[in-house]
């Protein structure tokens, strides 16, 4: 949606129409400029159109405003909801926010009545329950994607559940997983990053409005029936608290922040993976972009930027937790500050959530080079270990010794482990037998991981099954 927003030339000469009683002439520009909160704010006008319906029927129905009244306002409310989402609203930044664009707008419509709107509230409640709103229905659509993310990840782990690669620990080989196995530890992660936003929109549910300016109000406003109307779970207790309050702000972005940092790890994996140096997955043309100096080039451009957006999230929680550092007790207008940040960060989320589960359906393991890989490095000595405990009934300590005595010998003829000769064997430890073959391949190491959460083919697959299921039941 585009928006239109008029800015005053000179600094207003007129005083402001919301409080000009007491103004004898309007704000220096540069006033006006840093005041201004519109050209961010205006991503809550419908939060505040329907707050303030709620709001003015609930007036009506407590016999505060004159039904007629509240009836005029709904309607002028309801139009300028569609002015606003047609774009043919005009934003004027001399009316600093989003409330008082709307109210003024409401006054041009339905002239006195709309003045009525504003008994028994302030902006600071007014604000404090759009924000929620907001912020409640972002993490909702957030919450969607991170589903669509998981279950990308997890139809991918099923098609890959045997597909073997090398697993790292320190970035050097260090035993055998397989793919899948890799895939659904981001479904784990992610499920966390959803149990973290539904806590955090659990805690933001519980309503401002009507706490007026700080202390509460004289008139007999009912905030059950305002918060029944705006599916929140209560009104808050104190009024205070309601409107000096950002924690909701703050966990939502602590929750954003380390579901970023998350998708970041991934990204680098990507990064790496499909380096030429590396090159155990390709993406697409769909997915890379090429150099306009070097032709070879296939640069992992969306991984590099879902990495870098990290920084934005993080830097946006870092900056909340600055502003609110120190505040005193009640709404003070430093909190304006909490809009800018948290909606762009949540926009940088959203859109690297989905720009990750494009990667993930794009991305093709290059198996042959995976396996290959896999091998490499000696990453089977464990299962060597393994099986001299097994098979010779010896302490792990000693049979790590041992291990490790071969390896080295096999390092010395450049060979793999698997092609070793037993009689090379023999000469460290003579009760190897050719059995020992039998555990020293990737297929077989990976297969023989079947404790439970362990990398065995089988138990990805069931594992894979499981969250398809469980996601798939979440759409229906
Ligand atoms: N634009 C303001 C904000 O975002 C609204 C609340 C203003 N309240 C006030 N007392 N000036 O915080």
């Amino acid at each position: 949606m585009t928006k239109k927003t008029k800015t005053t030339k000179s600094g207003g000469k007129r005083s402001n129409t919301m409080w000009g009683g007491r103004f004898a002439s309007g704000p220096a520009a540069i006033m006006e400029k840093i005041n201004t909160s519109i050209d961010f704010d205006w991503h809550l006008y419908r939060q505040d159109i329907a707050a303030s319906k709620a709001h003015a029927e609930m007036l009506a129905k407590q016999g505060i405003i004159a039904a007629d009244d509240a009836r005029k306002i709904v309607r002028g409310l309801d139009t300028i909801l569609s002015e606003i989402g047609s774009g043919k609203f005009k934003f004027n930044r001399a009316l600093e926010d989003i409330h008082m664009n709307v109210e003024s707008r409401l006054a041009e419509m339905i002239g006195p009545a709309a003045g009525r709107l504003h008994t028994a509230r302030s902006r600071n409640d007014q604000v404090a329950t759009d924000f929620r709103l907001w912020i409640r229905s972002r993490i909702d659509d957030i919450n969607g994607l991170l589903g669509d993310y998981q279950l990308a990840l997890a139809e991918k782990a099923l098609k890959h559940a045997g597909t073997v690669m090398p697993g790292f620990t320190h970035l050097q080989s260090a035993q055998p997983v397989t793919f899948g196995h890799h895939l659904l530890a981001y479904v784990e992660m992610a499920a966390r990053d959803r149990g973290r936003f539904a806590d955090s929109q659990s805690r933001l549910n519980d309503m401002p409005l009507g706490a007026a300016a700080l202390a509460g109000t004289s008139f007999p406003i009912d905030r059950h029936m305002t918060a029944e109307a705006l599916e929140f779970d209560r009104p808050m207790a104190n009024s205070l608290d309601a409107v000096s309050d950002r924690d909701f702000v703050m966990e939502t972005l602590a929750a954003a922040s380390i579901a970023s940092v998350h998708l970041s790890r991934f990204a680098e994996e990507i990064v790496i993976w499909t380096s030429p140096l590396v090159g155990l997955v390709r993406l697409s043309d769909k997915f890379t972009t090429g150099s306009s100096i070097m032709p070879q080039k296939r640069n992992p451009d969306a991984a590099e930027l879902v990495r870098a957006k990290t920084g934005r999230v993080v830097g946006a929680l870092n900056a909340m937790l600055m502003v609110m550092k120190g505040l005193p007790l009640a709404y003070q207008k430093d909190m304006q500050e909490d809009k800018e940040g948290t909606i762009d960060a949540l926009d940088a989320l959203a859109l690297s959530i989905d720009a990750m589960t494009g990667m993930v359906r794009d991305m093709e393991p290059e198996t042959e080079r995976m396996k290959a890989a896999a091998g490499a490095g000696y990453a089977t000595a464990t299962d060597l270990a393994d099986w001299l405990v097994r098979t010779l009934k010896m302490p792990f300590r000693e049979a790590h010794h041992v291990t490790g005595r071969i390896v080295a010998k096999a390092a010395e003829a450049g060979l793999d482990l698997d092609r070793l000769p037993l009689a090379e064997m023999k000469k460290i430890e003579p009760r190897i037998t050719q059995a020992v073959f039998g555990v020293l391949s990737v297929e077989r190491s990976v297969s023989s991981r079947t404790s439970f959460g362990g990398t065995a083919p089988a138990n990805v697959r069931a594992q894979a099954k499981k969250w398809l299921k469980r996601l798939e039941q979440e759409r229906s």
